[in-house]
């Protein structure tokens, strides 16, 4: 008897091939449940570090850690079967060298299974793209606004609006071109500039918050689904409004609780006569 073939992930090089063919369909995900349904519609799934802001409640990201990027990349691990899994390394595991990233990265890869990492930064992560790459660790690389380094650059602003921003952020793009990225996420940055990085670039761009010139969109799934409203961001669309839905629903079960009007018998155990 042969079992059916597995299906295939797609690969980081498979997300690459897509440029130019059709859109990237990607989203963040943290949780096994979510990633199973995300699975069916993305091509790639962010196990990002924003996790620690939508789940843990954290002001920003920079207190993430690298067992919580385990543990969530397990859990999203185990819900796909198609999507390209990325994980984000978390602020302070990859900046001081290419040798402490290699190390990040390699430890994610091995305890999560998934099939690339994501770092931000641009012209001066190059190298350490180009060392990750060359030793078996797919990147992803995060240009424009990074969220990580929002104590130096005092917030989360939209970036490229002046000529000296917007010729680093296009020089960042071409550097984590050239050392290897197979994609780049461009974050919070003006139409124009995303448009002419993605049209000179050989490498596919996926905006968020940098307009539908880029290759393909990420979204933050908790934003668009209507679930984290600590603040909503001026290019995020709601596709529902879970935190809404959440409310009623636990506003009905409090009430009826209350009022001794708990579910009926269909929910509730009851005792089998003895058999005789
Ligand atoms: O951590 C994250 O969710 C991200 C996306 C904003 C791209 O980096």
């Amino acid at each position: 008897m042969s079992t059916p073939p597995r299906q295939k992930r797609l690969t980081p090089a498979n997300v690459t091939a897509l440029k130019g063919e059709r859109p990237i369909v990607s989203l963040t995900a943290y949780t096994t449940p979510t990633a199973r349904i995300f699975d069916r519609h993305c091509d790639l799934l962010l196990v990002g570090d924003s996790l620690g802001m939508v789940l843990y409640g954290l002001e920003t990201t920079v207190g993430v850690t690298v067992e919580m990027m385990i543990a969530h990349g397990q859990a999203v691990m185990r819900g796909v079967s198609r999507a390209c899994v990325v994980v984000d390394l978390p602020f302070g595991s990859y900046q001081e060298s290419r040798e402490q990233a290699f190390r990040t990265a390699a430890r994610i890869m091995k305890e999560t299974g998934c099939d690339a990492v994501k770092l931000e930064g641009g012209a001066e992560m190059a190298d350490t793209i180009a060392f990750l790459t060359d030793r078996g660790v797919p990147v992803l690389a995060h240009v424009g606004l990074m969220p990580q380094q929002v104590n130096t650059h005092g917030g989360y602003r939209s970036q490229g609006h002046d000529t000296v921003e917007a010729d680093k952020i296009r020089n960042d793009a071409a550097a984590v071109a050239r050392a290897g990225a197979f994609a780049m996420v461009i974050e919070g940055t003006v139409e124009p500039l995303a448009r002419e990085i993605t049209a000179a670039l050989s490498v596919p761009t996926i905006g968020i918050g940098a307009s539908p010139a880029c290759d393909g969109q990420i979204l933050v799934s908790d934003d668009m689904l209507g679930l984290f409203n600590d603040f909503k961001p001026r290019f995020v669309k709601h596709y529902a409004e879970l935190a809404v839905t959440i409310d009623q629903a636990v506003e009905s079960y409090a009430a009826e609780v209350k009022a001794r009007a708990f579910p009926g018998p269909e929910h509730t155990f009851q005792v089998r006569p003895k058999k005789a």
